[in-house]
């Protein structure tokens, strides 16, 4: 077993109230965040000056009959859900984590690098480890500092100074019973409040049924929660934060599935609304944006996985309606690429619908280092991403629960495609009947979608139905429609879990098409814009050497739909910058109805977890 284990992409959830028992309700937060991905789970409750502890491996729900999580004693608590990176799920490794005495529980997400030196420290000192985790040395710290007759926060405050790595924590001690303390750094927290009750949590989700109010703690900060209030400082200096509430506009009735089976399927039929919601984003939030673009000497779009299909669609928006074509680059090698190519003069658009995408951080850092303009469009307001841009566009999709981004895709696109438009009103250089035309037909997507969704649900399930054993699919499109290819090929595998490839029609025949056999599924992206007659050439090309073209295409478009053998039809009347947004539901439905036949859950794919708060 290794002795480097890290909580990462882990949930927590801690609350505090004046009277009543905090068990069940730290029961249903830890199931709002079961969406983060994890594999065991843990609460504590403080009752009688005594911790009362369960934790164990497995999923909630069966933890939950095994050890009944509801009937803790105590008004204050905390939890977690465990998600392995580096070692093996277990008891003893799941949080919290205590002291020599069980008197102190901590939960943590993140990783301490120097937690070796530590812990041989601590051990020198005659404490006792019973995991494997790096987390497991605060609590024993916080015992030391306790002991010199320090209070919780104190203690609490010296071991953020200690601890190398990036954290969020949140600790609680029968010493002082009717209080949590929280710092983080480089992992998201946030504070929800309400009269005589403050909770704590990496998920807004988890608390939004109670209150929609919420106070941001950032980087750097230790906040304090009792009953009847929450105090911030700064780490550094002990200094009192100020910081209004603010309210989430998101209800919990949007963080639950409504009727629907799974997440997923929900928030493939919200898009319309997502849509709509992010077309009313403040236009001088767009315009802001929009300066930044133009008075930047380059312009790069940062992002990872899905998002990075957004920048890949946004890419062609700018340059064709906005003439400007940013640079898209893959978070994660931004700075392996960049050199000194990036300069002050710069300007960063970091796309992450979570805001809190480690490679997407770091990349943005770095740029906001060497004085480069970040713009970060995301979907959580405070998000970790927020803290270094210099301007933020929220998007409106809501709570996002599935693993799979579907409607935060959308939305990205849907803002992206609003800066493409002020760039292009701004350089005066596309005729103004043109734009107008541009952003009357953004202005129907949400019914395009909405009819995309009610047109092709039941042929997506058929479809599922006759392709899902299929090992391996090639996704091809043209232009904007290499984007779209990639995300249906991205939804497949992670999903279904069926080997698939986004590639672009024109690169297909220099490689992948030595794939091609008999009934091999090539499933073609052919809007009706100038790509479509050279897609027309490739699904020949595939066809004559066996394959089954499967193709999403424009409803009236027989020419295609008489190459094809079978197609997902789109309505008539999409701007060809935006079809990324109608073409890709198709494709999200069926990846969703593959992964149902083959009897996975397409809200908790394997091996995945909501934010990848990981280099
Ligand atoms: C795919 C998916 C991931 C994310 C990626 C970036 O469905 O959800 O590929 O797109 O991890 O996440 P954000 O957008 O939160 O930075």
């Amino acid at each position: 077993m290794s002795l480097i284990e890290a909580e990462i992409m882990c949930g927590i959830i801690g609350v505090v109230q004046e009277r009543g028992e905090v068990a069940p309700f730290l029961h249903q937060a830890l199931k709002r965040l079961e969406y983060r991905g994890y594999d065991s789970v843990g609460v504590t409750t403080i009752a009688n000056e005594h911790l009362y502890i369960k934790k164990e491996k497995g999923k909630i729900d069966e933890v939950h009959k095994k050890l009944n999580l509801d009937d803790l004693p105590g008004s204050i608590g905390i939890g977690h859900t465990r998600w392995a990176t580096h070692g093996i799920p277990s008891m003893l490794n799941s949080h919290p984590h205590f002291d020599c005495n069980d008197e102190i529980a901590v939960v943590h997400n993140g990783v301490i690098d120097n937690f070796l030196e530590l812990r041989s420290e601590l051990s020198a000192r005659g404490h006792v480890f019973n995991s494997d985790t790096d987390t497991e040395v605060i609590p024993h710290m916080i015992e030391e500092y306790m002991n010199e007759g320090m209070d919780l926060k104190a203690a609490l405050r010296r071991v953020a100074l200690r601890i190398e790595g990036t954290y969020a924590i949140v600790v609680m001690t029968t010493r002082e019973p009717d209080k949590i303390c929280a710092v983080r750094d480089g992992n998201p927290l946030v504070i929800g409040t309400q009269e005589g009750v403050h909770y704590i949590s990496s998920d807004i989700p988890a608390f939004l049924p109670m209150t929609n109010n919420m106070v941001l703690l950032l980087d750097g900060e230790i906040a304090s929660l009792s009953a009847s209030g929450v105090q911030i400082e700064k780490l550094s200096d002990g200094s009192r934060v100020q910081r209004e509430s603010i309210k989430v506009s998101w209800t919990a009735d949007q963080a639950q599935k409504g009727g629907f089976p799974h997440f997923m399927l929900k928030e493939i039929h919200e898009q319309p609304e997502a849509i709509r919601n992010t077309l009313r984003l403040r236009r001088d939030s767009i315009v802001k944006a929009t300066e930044i673009i133009q008075s930047a000497d380059k312009v790069y779009m940062i992002a990872m996985g899905t998002s990075s299909h957004a920048a890949m669609a946004g890419r062609h928006m700018f340059g064709s309606l906005g003439g400007v074509l940013p640079i898209c680059e893959l978070a994660s090698d931004f700075q392996d690429s960049v050199y000194d190519a990036l300069s002050g003069d710069d300007c960063i658009l970091a796309i992450t619908q979570s805001g809190e995408t480690t490679d997407t951080i770091a990349a943005t850092k770095y740029a906001k280092h060497l004085g480069a303009k970040v713009i970060a469009v995301t979907n959580v307001v405070g998000s970790s991403i927020t803290q270094s841009a210099d301007h933020t566009i929220i998007t409106q999709a809501g709570p996002e629960i599935g693993v799979a981004a579907t409607k935060t895709f959308m939305v990205q696109l849907t803002a992206l495609a609003q800066i493409a438009l002020t760039l292009a009103e701004s350089n005066r250089k596309m005729d103004r009947d043109i734009i107008l035309r541009k952003r009357e037909g953004l202005a129907r997507l949400p019914e395009i979608v909405s009819e995309v969704i009610t047109r092709n649900e039941e042929r997506s399930r058929m479809l599922a139905g006759v392709f899902y054993d299929k090992p391996s699919f090639l996704f091809l499109g043209r232009g904007v429609s290499v984007a779209t290819a990639n995300e249906g090929a991205l939804k497949l595998k992670e999903i279904a879990y069926n080997h698939a490839e986004g590639y672009s029609a024109g690169q297909s025949k220099h490689g992948p098409i030595a794939l091609v056999q008999d009934g091999y599924p090539v499933v073609c992206v052919v809007p009706r814009d100038v790509t479509r007659n050279r897609m027309i050439g490739n699904i020949m090309e595939m066809k004559a050497r066996g394959a089954s073209i499967v193709s999403v295409v424009e409803k009236d478009d027989q020419e295609v739909s008489g190459l094809s053998d079978h197609v997902l039809e789109i309505p008539a009347g999409v701007e060809s910058e935006f079809s990324p947004m109608p073409y890709v539901v198709p494709l999200q439905l069926f990846s969703y109805y593959v992964a149902l036949r083959k009897g996975y859950d397409p809200d908790k794919p394997r091996n995945l977890a909501k934010s990848v708060t990981v280099l």
